[in-house]
């Protein structure tokens, strides 16, 4: 899965499929975009006419509530026309195959399509597969990636801790099953940060994730100790083919963020969470609602980083029409 096919040869971002191989010039530039879309959420009429005209649909093909949620926001606010696709009840479910699927959606001039997809890499066999003006985003691929995640992560990260480069960080539970533990990883070691930390049982941790300039903890306790960030992840039930995980409860005892193992944590460091949470398994109800949780607010930055992604994907491409009838 070659990074190179998301930007033009110009350097310009055309799709986004992973964050693997973006500058951090690239990364830096859609979180300062974002941050001008911040105050459009608090005003009355919360919309600019940047995208109007602009076709986007999302295509879903693994449920989802915030990220599906907020895509549309996102591109409703940005003017764009948008569509819902949940391909189970669609044409994929008589046997259409992907591709089909999106040429039909782009003979009805598509600019935009955003993926979700339970198989890695679908979203880049699309991004291969449309011509020029269309552009493909990632909105999490298998155990892939899921890039716009990532990036609402930085912001928040930047939004209550501001410099990336002094930071300890720790990613903490089901490693081995998140598409999002491996799009934050690279980001946060693209933007410079000092120290990043996997934290889970060895069960649920990638082979050689050492690899990636991670350093690695099995025990909770000892993981935590002086982080400024806390990412938790979602335990992933419907991925796990055996028992990797024991008991709930022990799992709980284990590797639950409680509020004695926060206290081991830097006295000013927040709490992550992508969602949904598993309230009682990888996080007590009063640490993800309790004074250092920023779940809420990653949920909010989460429209402004896919507004930002949008704008600077479509912003800088002309529709074109080539392989197109005209309607
Ligand atoms: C994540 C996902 O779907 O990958 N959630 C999300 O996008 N907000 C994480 C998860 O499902 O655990």
């Amino acid at each position: 899965m070659s990074p190179g096919i998301q930007l033009t040869e110009q350097g310009n971002l055309r799709h986004l499929l992973t964050i693997e191989g973006l500058s951090s010039e690239t990364l830096l530039n859609i979180l300062d975009t974002a941050e001008s879309f911040i105050t459009l959420g608090r005003r009355e009429i919360k919309k600019v006419p940047l995208l109007r005209g602009r076709t986007v649909v999302n295509l879903f093909f693994e449920a989802s509530t915030r990220t599906r949620t907020t895509f549309e926001i996102a591109a409703k606010r940005l003017s764009a026309d948008v569509i819902n696709l949940n391909p189970t009840h669609s044409s994929t479910s008589k046997g259409e195959t992907l591709l089909d699927t999106v040429r039909t959606l782009e003979a009805m001039h598509t600019d935009l399509f955003c993926v979700r997809h339970p198989e890695s890499g679908a979203p880049h066999l699309i991004a291969r597969n449309v011509p020029d003006h269309v552009h493909i985003i990632n909105a999490g691929d298998g155990r892939h990636a899921h890039p716009t995640q990532a990036l609402l992560d930085m912001f928040t990260i930047r939004a209550h801790k501001g410099e990336f480069r002094n930071l300890r960080v720790a990613v903490v539970g089901d490693v081995l099953h998140s598409r999002v533990a491996r799009s934050q990883i690279h980001a946060l070691s693209t933007l410079g940060v000092a120290e990043i930390r996997v934290v889970g049982p060895r069960t649920l941790l990638p082979r050689e994730i050492e690899r990636l300039g991670v350093r690695v903890f099995t025990e909770m306790d000892e993981g935590l100790r002086d982080v400024d960030v806390i990412m938790m992840l979602r335990v992933q039930r419907e991925r796990m083919d055996g028992a990797q995980i024991p008991s709930e409860q022990e799992y709980f005892n284990l590797y639950g963020l409680t509020e004695e193992r926060l206290a081991l944590a830097d006295s000013g460091a927040i709490v992550m969470h992508p969602g949904p949470i598993n309230r009682g398994l990888e996080i007590d109800s009063a640490v993800a609602d309790g004074e250092r949780s920023v779940i809420l607010a990653q949920v909010t930055y989460g429209i402004a980083i896919r507004m930002a992604v949008m704008a600077i994907i479509l912003g800088g491409s002309e529709p074109r029409r080539s392989r197109l009838p005209d309607a």
